[in-house]
């Protein structure tokens, strides 16, 4: 028994010495000192013991049973306090790295000048209106009086969603004069930017997909004088003060009489240079006076109210702004492009 005893004190010390993790420790300390431990087992046979071995035993026992418990504890100790150390060395912190650099977005340069755009119209009392991408072919084309066999209407132009051609990606956001006028009434002051779609192949000034200011302003006694007075005063506040316009008959099936707004080119003052392509103008919008069909169309009596409608392309202007030479530099996002904004 007594080399029995001695053994276990051997192992037993040799083997807490050698744990690294208390998960280990603990089952040693079972495995020894618990209730169907080694010790315990060897104690259980003192019985056989003569009545002169069994005090000496007995002390034997006890003494590596206390040694065993000091062992564990004093293990427990060191390796709570290396798990202490490992941790303190793991979440050191250097405060003397510099910290990172996080770099902060900003908003793309084309809304940054829809934003100056809209400022503007707001100061002069204009509603914002939103309106749909998928539009019905009624409001993209027939309430604007575009007869049937426009170019526009042609399979090889518009994005058509189904066989029937009824509803259709807009072509453009003149159809927000109907939405305008059926939902809000007259008179009205708006504007409504937003995405329109044509099947263009993509080149420095061409997109299949681009943005669009509609205006459309209706009310008792507004005539072309209203048109050009309220397109000249924005003009100058996104193009600076001097800039001069010219303004164009032109053709929309929606507007009677129709125009296209240039301004003289700011790079030559007029005498032709590769920015205007020798024109010396740079059109930047279309505009007229609203059909009176159209303001049938919704309900509103041409006899009574007139109005004019315009339709800005966003893309242009941010590239006038910006001197922005190549529309697909304004889709692609290269933040090498982006980040000079
Ligand atoms: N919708 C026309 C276009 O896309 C522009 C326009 C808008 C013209 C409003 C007149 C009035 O070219």
């Amino acid at each position: 028994m007594k080399q029995q005893l001695e053994a276990i004190r051997a192992g037993a010390l040799e083997a807490i010495a050698a744990t690294t993790r208390s998960s280990d420790l603990e089952a040693l300390r079972v495995k020894y000192l618990g209730k169907k431990g080694e010790l315990t087992a060897v104690l259980k046979q003192m019985g056989k013991l003569s009545p002169e071995e069994r005090p000496v035993m007995g002390q034997l026992a006890n003494e590596v049973r206390a040694a065993v418990e000091k062992a564990v504890e004093s293990q427990a100790a060191l390796l709570a306090e290396k798990a202490l150390a490992d941790k303190l060395a793991a979440e050191t912190i250097d405060v003397t790295i510099p910290g990172k650099e996080i770099e902060l977005g900003h908003k793309h340069p084309m809304y940054t000048a829809l934003d100056s755009f809209k400022e503007i119209f707001i100061n002069m009392g204009f509603e914002i209106m939103d309106g749909p991408e998928v539009e019905q072919q009624d409001y993209n084309f027939t309430k604007l009086n575009t007869p049937d066999d426009h170019p526009a209407r042609e399979w090889s132009d518009t994005f058509y969603l189904t066989e029937d051609s009824s509803i259709l990606l807009r072509t453009q956001t003149s159809p927000m004069q109907i939405r305008a006028m059926e939902t809000h009434g007259v008179p009205i002051r708006m504007i409504s930017p937003g995405r329109v779609y044509r099947k263009d192949e993509v080149d420095a000034t061409h997109s299949p997909m681009f943005h669009q200011i509609e205006g459309l302003v209706v009310d008792k006694g507004i005539t072309m004088a209203d048109l050009k007075g309220t397109l000249n005063a924005v003009i100058r506040e996104i193009y600076g003060p001097a800039t001069k316009t010219r303004f164009r008959p032109h053709h929309f099936p929606f507007t009677e009489p129709s125009c296209e707004v240039d301004i003289q080119c700011h790079k030559c003052g007029g005498k032709g240079c590769p920015t205007c392509k020798g024109e010396g103008w740079i059109e930047v919008l279309g505009a007229g006076m609203v059909h009176p069909k159209v303001l049938r169309n919704c309900g509103v009596d041409p006899d009574v109210y007139s109005g004019f409608a315009f339709g800005f392309g966003l893309e242009r202007m941010a590239m006038g702004r910006y001197k922005i030479s190549d529309l697909r530099l304004i889709f692609e996002n290269d933040i090498r492009f982006l980040e000079q904004f």
